[in-house]
């Protein structure tokens, strides 16, 4: 497996591969990889010839006092984990390479209301760096497939969007989140966990699959939302929300809407946790509804 860090290096490469007809398929990360990340890169191995994973911690998505410095770096580590995963080229540009102009001198992408919404609101500029970046990387490798962990499901939707918006021919695949076996959704974050607060973080989880069965057996959302932050605010979390949207675009669901995401986000010690759970709402029968 290659390691490339200079753009002109990484394009030279590809073109290659795309001279000789192959598919290539993309895993942006932002690295400190675990059996989620590898479980992407599997999943774009099984669908394209050449498989490009990215490494970068990319500035523009980190706000004012968050982890940016304290975000893990281990780029030996990853990079063995993706060449035993059979991974082709890592891809570990500098800032300087990827943002030439500064930080704020950038051409930025801004998917409009998904941005500001959940994550978004806490997190403002957030999305806006996650565009930004994926878009460079699109623009970048020009795969024909890009894989995202549904972890990230407002991410996830909000990149869906912008290929859509801005007419990129890339296929993108979502992958289920990966769990611990008690429950924790796998995160790089997961690593800022003391050992007491490590053995609380599967309430997060477990408060979302309470929430969903309450929810799909008919429970109204907004009172299923204020127990689940209850539950999280006694488990030691400082919550930041949870929230009931419908699938297909994240608005709030309204009485028809079946398909059902719950969202959350919640900190932990020094740890911003996100998960999240699809439900089905059982549909109200006719006969229910009659008096
Ligand atoms: O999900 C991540 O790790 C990052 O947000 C991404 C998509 C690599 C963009 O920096």
């Amino acid at each position: 497996m290659r390691t490339l860090h200079d753009i002109p290096e990484l394009r030279a490469r590809l073109a290659e591969w795309r001279g000789a007809g192959l598919h290539i398929a993309l895993v942006p990360t932002m690295g400190n990889l675990h059996e989620g990340h590898v479980a992407l890169v599997e999943a774009a191995l099984a669908r394209a010839d050449r498989v490009v994973t990215t490494v970068f911690v990319n500035p523009l998505q980190f706000g004012p006092g968050e982890d940016l410095d304290a975000y893990p770096r281990t780029l030996a580590q990853d990079r063995a984990r993706l060449a035993a995963a059979g991974n082709h080229l890592l891809f570990a540009p500098s800032e300087a390479a990827m943002y030439p102009r500064g930080r704020d001198g950038h051409t930025v992408v801004e998917v409009p209301g998904l941005s500001a919404e959940l994550c978004g609101a806490s997190r403002p500029g957030h999305f806006r760096g996650v565009s930004t970046v994926v878009a460079k990387l699109f623009n970048l490798v020009q795969p024909d497939l890009a894989v995202f962990g549904q972890k990230d499901y407002q991410q996830l939707m909000l990149i869906r969007r912008m290929a859509a918006d801005l007419d990129m021919a890339i296929e993108i695949l979502g992958l289920p989140t990966v769990r611990e076996a008690d429950g924790l959704a796998m995160s790089s974050r997961n690593g800022y966990l003391t050992a007491a607060e490590r053995a609380r973080a599967p309430a997060l989880y477990h408060s979302l699959q309470r929430l969903a069965a309450a929810v799909a057996a008919g429970s109204e959302p907004a009172t299923a939302e204020q127990d689940a932050l209850q539950a999280l605010l006694e488990a030691g979390f400082e919550p930041d929300y949870v929230s009931v949207r419908r699938r297909e675009d994240l608005a709030r669901p309204e009485a028809p809407d079946r398909a059902l995401v719950v969202l959350a986000a919640a900190c932990l010690g020094r740890a911003r946790l996100i998960d999240n759970l699809e439900f089905e709402r059982r549909g109200v029968t006719r006969a229910s509804r009659q008096p």
